[in-house]
């Protein structure tokens, strides 16, 4: 048996995945392949809480599976799979369902900013979104759950309802820990940089796709909304230059200190134009690869069958757990 630690984390299908999705999570993911037992997940039942359209979702599934690949997840040492190929993530959601506590839900901001966003389809589905998420996560006896900042809070209560679970039964779910970089944790969006960039946002000039084509990745950096000091400095009074700053950092990995002193003295455009390349040259590698891999959908196939294959059989071995402690009748079947 392993004895790695576990950990598993997901992106929703629900859109173009963005360099904030990049930034925040999938690239942090991919220097804990060696080191832990990860699972990568395409978080489909998630994704129809808001609207989709059935052959877009289903094409943006197998793109966001050669994404992962494309960014550095190797398929031989992660586990890749599709949430609604394993039932036994909505089966658990059940039964955590009955421990949750609405006043809980109702605290959920990203729940509260959705339901504006779609009063006309105001869905019992996004309310409870966050019991299935931690359901995600428990099934796993996972560790350690690497998301950006948005995230927090959904991961407040999975771990909240797992030691619910466990004081209610007996210990079952390991207690997981969030696991949030300090630098690109929160990508801002351009146009808008006190809010977060998204994939649905209505407007499209404010993010960048990890799939952008580099000249009009340039063309929004140098529309992303600065402001009038003309310092390049890593400051709330400048939010979109501190934005800017996150992503050069995350990119290169040099630290803010070494850019903020590589462009004293310099105004605004050189550091703009400077960032767009970076931005570019950094998903080079990935849209080339991304291009190869949709050529081969057998391939893809493949890779999102063995996942599901080896996710189910831990999956399942829990919800049996599960299922014993509340008083189920064993199936014998
Ligand atoms: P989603 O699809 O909205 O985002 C996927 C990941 O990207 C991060 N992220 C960002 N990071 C930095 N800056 C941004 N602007 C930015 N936008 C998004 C998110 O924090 C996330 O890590 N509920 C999750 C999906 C999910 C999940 C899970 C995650 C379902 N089950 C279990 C972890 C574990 C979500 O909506 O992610």
């Amino acid at each position: 048996m392993s004895d790695k630690k576990v950990i598993f984390s997901g992106v929703q299908p629900s859109g173009d995945i963005t360099i904030g999705n990049y930034l925040g999570a999938i690239k942090n993911w991919v220097n804990l392949q060696d080191e832990y037992k990860c699972y990568y997940c395409i978080v489909d039942l998630h994704a129809i809480t808001v609207p989709q359209v059935p052959k877009d979702l289903r094409r943006k599934s197998l793109e966001l599976l050669a994404q992962y690949i494309a960014a550095g997840l190797d398929p031989e040492k992660n586990t890749m799979f599709i949430q609604s190929h394993v039932s036994a993530h909505a089966e658990l959601s059940w039964v955590l369902n009955t421990i949750t506590y609405m006043g809980q839900l109702n605290r959920m901001t990203q729940f509260k900013e959705k339901s504006q966003k779609n009063e006309a389809n105001l869905n019992a589905g996004l309310f409870t979104y966050p019991v299935l998420m931690a359901s995600d996560i428990l099934l796993y006896k996972t560790d350690f759950v690497p998301v950006g900042e948005d995230q927090k809070q959904h991961l407040e209560l999975a771990r909240d309802l797992a030691e619910r679970f466990n004081n209610k039964y007996s210990p079952t779910f390991t207690v997981p820990e969030p696991l949030i970089s300090k630098v690109g944790a929160r990508i801002m969006d351009l146009q808008e940089p006190t809010s977060k960039m998204s994939k649905s946002g209505e407007d499209d000039k404010g993010r960048i796709l990890v799939l952008e084509d580099p000249d009009s990745i340039r063309r929004k950096i140098k529309r992303a909304v600065t402001d009038s000091l003309g310092v390049v400095k890593y400051s709330d009074d400048q939010p979109g230059i501190k934005n800017l700053l996150n992503i050069y950092s995350k990119f290169t990995g040099e630290t803010i200190e070494e850019i903020e002193k590589k462009y004293e003295g310099e105004g605004y455009g050189k550091f703009k134009s400077d960032t767009a390349e970076v931005i570019v040259e950094g998903l080079r590698p990935i849209r080339e690869k991304f291009d190869e891999l949709m050529k081969n959908k057998d391939y893809l196939e493949e890779i999102y069958l063995d996942g599901a294959k080896r996710a189910e059989r831990e999956a399942r071995k829990m919800l049996s757990k599960v299922y014993r402690k509340v008083g189920f009748v064993k199936r014998k079947f």
